[in-house]
């Protein structure tokens, strides 16, 4: 067996302890000087004999437990493969890599524990003010009424979130101008290298980074499946037929399970990387999920519906739901569609 110390390493000091963290992995491990040495010396791939007897006299456990906690790499491994995929595509720095992949698959508290955690916070730790008036400002210039009339503020006013459904399907016409508002290509541009498509929300250099697929479990006129939804074709294409709970997906949140349909923004970090190499354009790819969500939100709106976004993804359930495999691929934002219900309480976490 070869081994080398694994390449997405970053090294931190807690409470006086030395910590070692794969990022990739997020195994995090406690270290001393005699393991940095190690991992030093080991930078291309090392029989891992040579290592247990010159390092650990002969004690294979310890080699053991560092490649359980991912300080050590076997060549060959699933993540070896990964750490190589790594190396060859993420073009976004060290800090970011790191900040992507750690935030992946976050444990979700639940409704009750964020509750109680609130209780407890604010006996003393007062919440910062949740909006600021201009009352020490001179001169505060009074506004024109808000056009409440006007069709368009209109729908965007009564957009809200409900997380409950008043019926158990929506319609495939709801489903289609859902997508469209947030997804649809409706014109082209050009650069120096070729053309771009332009759609109703703004995209960072026209790089386009997202794909939407469709969980459906109740749309009316729509077999029962995952889809993908071409935006350039307008049609969904079947991943396959089998839905997995959709609570499993949105961090264990229950009410999830009685929606009729579920939509995932998937971000396909190379179209953006392509173009920008600097880091900043992680940022500019997670801001443009927002732009697609409020537009697929208004679009539900409008037909009576009421899109209930959420973060808390679980990754990797995501991916393997949709058979993506590359480290780039990345689910970040997600809605659920239905009528609106009667939501029991207000349930914010
Ligand atoms: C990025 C983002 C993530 C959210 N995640 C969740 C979530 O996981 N669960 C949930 O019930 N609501 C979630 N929400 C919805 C907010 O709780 C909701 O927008 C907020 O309470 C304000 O209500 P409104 O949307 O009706 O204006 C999320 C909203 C945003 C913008």
């Amino acid at each position: 067996m070869q081994l080398r110390a694994a390449r997405t390493l970053v090294f931190t000091r807690q409470d006086g302890a030395l910590l070692g963290c794969n990022f990739l992995t997020r195994d995090v491990f406690g270290c001393d000087s005699s393991l940095l040495d190690l991992l030093a010396e080991t930078p291309e791939w090392t029989d891992a004999q040579a290592i247990i007897d010159g390092v650990f006299e002969g004690d294979a456990s310890e080699v053991e437990s560092l490649i359980r906690h991912s300080a050590l790499t076997v060549a060959g491994s699933a993540l070896a493969r990964r750490e190589d995929e790594y190396l060859a595509e993420w073009q976004w720095t060290i800090p970011t890599g790191m900040l992507h992949f750690c935030l992946e698959d976050a444990e979700i508290i639940s409704l009750e524990e964020s509750e109680e955690i609130q209780r407890q916070r604010i006996e003393t730790e007062p919440q910062p003010a949740l909006y600021l008036r201009n009352r020490d400002r001179v001169p505060v210039v009074p506004l024109p009424e808000a056009r409440k009339s006007d069709a368009l503020l209109d729908i965007m006013a009564r957009r809200r979130t409900v997380r409950a459904a008043a019926s158990p399907s929506i319609s495939l016409a709801q489903l289609s101008d859902c997508l469209f508002a947030g997804m649809g290509i409706t014109g082209e541009t050009s650069n120096v290298v070729g053309t771009l498509p332009l759609g109703m929300t703004p995209s960072g250099g026209a790089r386009n980074p997202y794909e939407a697929y469709v969980f459906a479990r109740r749309v009316d006129g729509l077999e029962p499946g995952i889809y993908h939804y071409s935006a350039i074709d307008h049609d969904l294409g079947l991943v396959r037929r089998s839905l997995p709970k959709f609570s499993q997906l949105v961090g264990g949140q229950d009410w999830a399970d009685e929606m009729p349909c579920l939509l995932v923004l998937v971000a396909d970090f190379r179209r953006t990387m392509w173009k920008y190499r600097d880091p900043n354009a992680y940022r500019v790819v997670l801001i443009e999920a927002g732009h697609i969500g409020q537009n697929v939100m208004l679009a539900a709106t409008r037909h009576g519906l009421s899109a209930c976004p959420t973060a808390a993804l679980a990754q990797a359930r995501i991916r393997k739901a949709l058979g993506l495999r590359r480290l780039t691929d990345a689910p970040v934002y997600a809605m659920t569609l239905a009528v609106p219900g009667n939501e029991p309480s207000v349930t914010l976490q």
